[in-house]
């Protein structure tokens, strides 16, 4: 189970394989700040960083499982929708705020499409870049979900 968010995070929905949190807010009128702590708001020790940028129109990314990975998924700039799949059941989360963050839990399918024009999608990753990690065939990422969960039970 992944540690708690830290205390000025929020919780916003669970599932079992994806929840958003809300992360710290210092309004100001010249512009606003969003801070993360490691550890604290990310449930996890950050390994990597990435972003997608330049997104062109109509243009899908992910589209994978992920077997050991979790990751925090944020929009810096603009609207994506994530779907995330754990091998039994499927969620959309449309985000569109840079204080709002999608916390991506192993063992799931993942794929951003509906990408804004000039979107900024960053990823903070628990797990340096492992090709070994990825599932790119769908029901072979369904079959190692479902194997995962009948052993845990
Ligand atoms: P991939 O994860 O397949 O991107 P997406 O799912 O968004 O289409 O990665 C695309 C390419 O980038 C692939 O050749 C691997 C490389 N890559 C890295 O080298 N390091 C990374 O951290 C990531 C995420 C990808």
């Amino acid at each position: 189970m992944p540690r708690r968010a830290g205390r000025r995070s929020k919780g916003l929905r669970s599932a079992a394989s994806a929840r958003l949190i809300d992360l710290p807010r210092i309004a100001n009128p010249a512009g606003n700040l969003t801070f993360l702590e490691g550890e604290r708001h990310v449930p996890f020790p950050i390994r990597r960083v990435y972003y997608l940028y330049d997104v062109p129109g109509g243009a899908a990314r992910g589209g994978h499982g992920h077997i050991e990975l979790e990751q925090l998924v944020i929009a810096m700039s603009g609207s994506f929708d994530v779907h995330v799949d754990d091998g039994r059941s499927r969620q959309t989360f449309h985000l569109n705020r840079s204080y709002r963050a999608l916390h991506v839990t192993r063992m799931h399918w993942r794929e951003i499409d509906n990408f804004s024009s000039g979107a900024v999608c960053l990823v903070l990753a628990s797990t340096l870049y492992d090709e070994s990690d990825y599932i790119r065939d769908y029901d072979t990422f369904v079959r190692a979900a479902r194997k995962r969960t009948v052993r845990k039970t």
